[in-house]
């Protein structure tokens, strides 16, 4: 056993920290770990609007969901999405995902995609199972398919799939008003990717190879933590100010389209010493891929939980097999396509 981690390097693209910078193709890019903070939480930087569309399809979904509200509406819809998960025990979704990861390891053969068979079920099974969704296993596969077009951008059939999907879990939600359905459905999409992609960069950097060592030390919520930090699922999120403000320096118009970069602001050397070093239980761990403030992700210790129950599994039973990691396309998400892992 290990008592020292590597250091992780930032992914291909991660900016280095420093004041708000502006190009045309891309607007305004905020990396620097008190700029991230402060834009997250100040008023004057709003999440970008979305257009609704039919009740039922997915564009109502994204205009219902307390994700994409604006001021006036976010508060209450918020709440119909805190109060889902309050009911829930953080410390029963990692048992069930261990459960749940157990069972699939006892069924593979001696080999299984973590991506396929554990990261992109397992979280969303334990959780519609225990919002009351009436076929857990169905509102995954839903759920999937609504997230790949939850984000503005993308082409008619994906959004027409997705329309369809929404239709599927619109039949398992329990019997609600439209808008608490919908923030219930929201949630599940929220976890969807995010927690897929913490357990892929997970397995990537926790697991030994074959011929390592076991497994290094560290609590795996501890380790986690500092995955969340270094290679973080979620690697930046938009905002659009409505007036001009003034950040970091620098002066922003009103209108400017900003991207918040967590991949960076984790990183940024005046908070984090040695950055760059895996250090589980590091003191007064700040990291941003939660977000901050009013918005800031209501599902963070579940998304730990889940994560906790089938890393804690995989570190028992398997080892990495060594593989180029390639992930799936997307402009803020990092989510593994496939990561193979050798079972005992
Ligand atoms: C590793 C996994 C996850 C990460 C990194 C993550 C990250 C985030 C971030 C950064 C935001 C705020 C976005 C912004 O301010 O623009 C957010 C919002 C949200 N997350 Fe998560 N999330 C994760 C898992 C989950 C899970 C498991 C749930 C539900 C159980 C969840 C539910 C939500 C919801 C409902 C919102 C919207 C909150 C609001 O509108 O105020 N997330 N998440």
């Amino acid at each position: 056993m290990t008592d020292t981690w590597p250091d992780i390097a930032p992914a291909a693209g991660t900016p280095a920290c420093g004041p708000p910078s502006f190009a045309p193709e891309r607007g305004w890019w905020v990396t620097r770990h008190a700029d991230v903070r402060t834009a997250l939480t100040d008023p004057a930087f709003r999440v970008p609007v979305v257009d609704s569309g039919p009740p039922g399809t997915l564009a109502w979904l994204r205009a219902s969901v307390s994700r994409f509200s604006s001021p006036p509406r976010h508060a209450e819809r918020r709440s119909m999405v805190v109060t889902a998960l309050a009911a829930l025990d953080p410390d029963e979704l990692r048992q069930e995902a261990a459960r749940l990861t157990v069972a699939v390891l006892d069924r593979a053969g001696d080999r299984v995609d973590v991506m396929r068979e554990l990261a992109r079920s397992v979280p969303l099974r334990v959780l519609a199972g225990r919002l009351g969704i009436a076929d857990p296993v169905a509102a995954g596969t839903a759920v999937a398919v609504v997230a790949a077009a939850y984000h503005p951008g993308v082409d008619v059939a994906v959004l027409r799939r997705a329309d369809r999907a929404v239709a599927t879990l619109l039949a398992v939600v329990p019997p609600a008003a439209p808008e608490v359905r919908a923030n219930l459905i929201g949630l599940l999409v929220q976890a969807c990717d995010a927690t897929a992609g913490l357990i892929g960069a997970a397995a990537h950097h926790l697991l030994p190879l074959p011929g390592g060592d076991p497994s290094g030390a560290g609590r795996t919520a501890e380790l986690l933590t500092e995955v969340l930090r270094l290679d973080p699922p979620v690697r930046a999120t938009r905002r659009v100010t409505v007036s001009a403000v003034r950040l970091g320096g620098r002066d922003l118009p009103a209108g400017s389209q900003v991207l918040l970069r967590f991949d960076a602001a984790n990183r940024d050397p005046t908070v984090f010493a040695e950055p760059a070093a895996l250090r589980p239980g590091r003191p007064g761990a700040a990291l941003l891929t939660f977000g901050a403030g009013e918005r800031g992700c209501p599902g963070d210790r579940h998304a730990l939980a889940l994560a906790t129950g089938v890393l804690d599994v995989l570190r028992e039973r398997c080892r990495r097999i060594e593989a180029p990691l390639c992930h799936e396309p997307h402009p803020t998400l990092s989510v593994a396509k496939t990561l193979e892992v050798s079972v005992r």
